[in-house]
């Protein structure tokens, strides 16, 4: 039998950092959608106690590096399961990118796993061992439009946004979060209106929307990518109604209500960087 599982790509329209937590982790608030940019995850079980990941992208790890590959183990140790799984990812969402790639890989492993194994698991139990595998991984367990606090484990739904054209740029550079949130100063940054954010959501109020977008972990991978502001200026010059950057970035985002706009702020960008998408928000 193959379990099919999509796993779609996520951006911040908002991401506030309230402070730095004794475990090390910090204490967040942010507004999370889905994009239709997404992996495809085939899962197959296998007779032997093993866990074997293939995927289409030469550059994903394998081993215990790989979300999906972390995921699975969990699963199989919690549950006692002797058997094993081969995960094959189709990647389509760059990496290191800021759109929770490897945590919706993952999400979609245990989601995938748990109708493999028959563990009948509800969706909130699923997301629980997720936060085991990423900070990221709970929210990508439910998709959807949803505030999220704490590490990232407390996802709260806030009803559908109003649907709309999403341009994404992902400059050369690659990430790693771990490294932003480190160099982090308080005194320095301008906190994001998150509950501005979820009541534009709540009032389907698409113009407010995309006044409150904010992010700020913009500030410090701006400071060491400073092609990230120019790339968000470009975006509205070319009529984007709003521009911002995903998670710890680089990856920016445009959103337009027009789709001859969106298609416009497209063909800019596309000739400045070679990393371009052109998708929807999905419900
Ligand atoms: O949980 P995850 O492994 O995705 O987080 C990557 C890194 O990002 C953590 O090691 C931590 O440095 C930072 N992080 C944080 N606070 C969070 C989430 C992530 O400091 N709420």
């Amino acid at each position: 039998m193959e379990i099919i599982e999509k796993a779609p790509a996520k951006i911040n329209l908002s991401l506030d950092v309230l402070y730095k937590r004794e475990d090390g982790f910090h204490e967040l608030e942010m507004v999370m959608t889905t994009v239709d940019l997404a992996d495809r995850i085939a899962l197959k079980s296998l007779p032997e106690d093993q866990i074997v990941i293939r995927t289409t992208n030469g550059v994903l790890p394998l081993d215990r590096r790989n979300h999906a590959f972390q995921a699975a183990k969990l699963i199989k140790e919690t549950f006692a399961i002797e058997t094993g799984v081969e995960i094959t990812i189709e990647k389509k969402i760059p990496i290191a990118a800021g759109l929770a790639g490897g945590s919706s890989d993952a999400a979609a492993t245990l989601r995938g796993l748990n109708r493999l194994w028959d563990l009948n698991l509800t969706l909130e139990e699923v997301a629980e061992l997720g936060s085991k595998v990423g900070s990221d991984v709970p929210y990508c367990v439910h998709g959807g439009t949803a505030f999220v606090s704490g590490r990232g484990e407390k996802v709260e739904p806030i009803g559908e946004m109003p649907q709309c054209w999403v341009v994404l740029v992902k400059p050369r550079v690659g990430v790693s979060t771990g490294s932003v949130f480190s160099v982090l100063s308080f005194d320095t940054v301008t906190h994001p209106d998150t509950a501005g954010m979820v009541a534009a959501i709540k009032a389907k109020d698409y113009a407010k929307m995309t006044q409150k977008v904010g992010n700020l972990l913009e500030e410090v991978t701006i400071a060491r990518h400073p092609d990230i502001e120019r790339v968000k200026e470009k975006m509205l010059k070319f009529g984007a109604d709003a521009a911002l950057m995903s998670g710890s970035g680089p990856t920016i985002f445009a959103l337009c209500d027009k789709y001859s706009r969106a298609q416009r702020v497209y063909n800019g960008l596309k000739g400045f960087c070679d990393e371009v998408y052109l998708v929807r928000t999905l419900k």
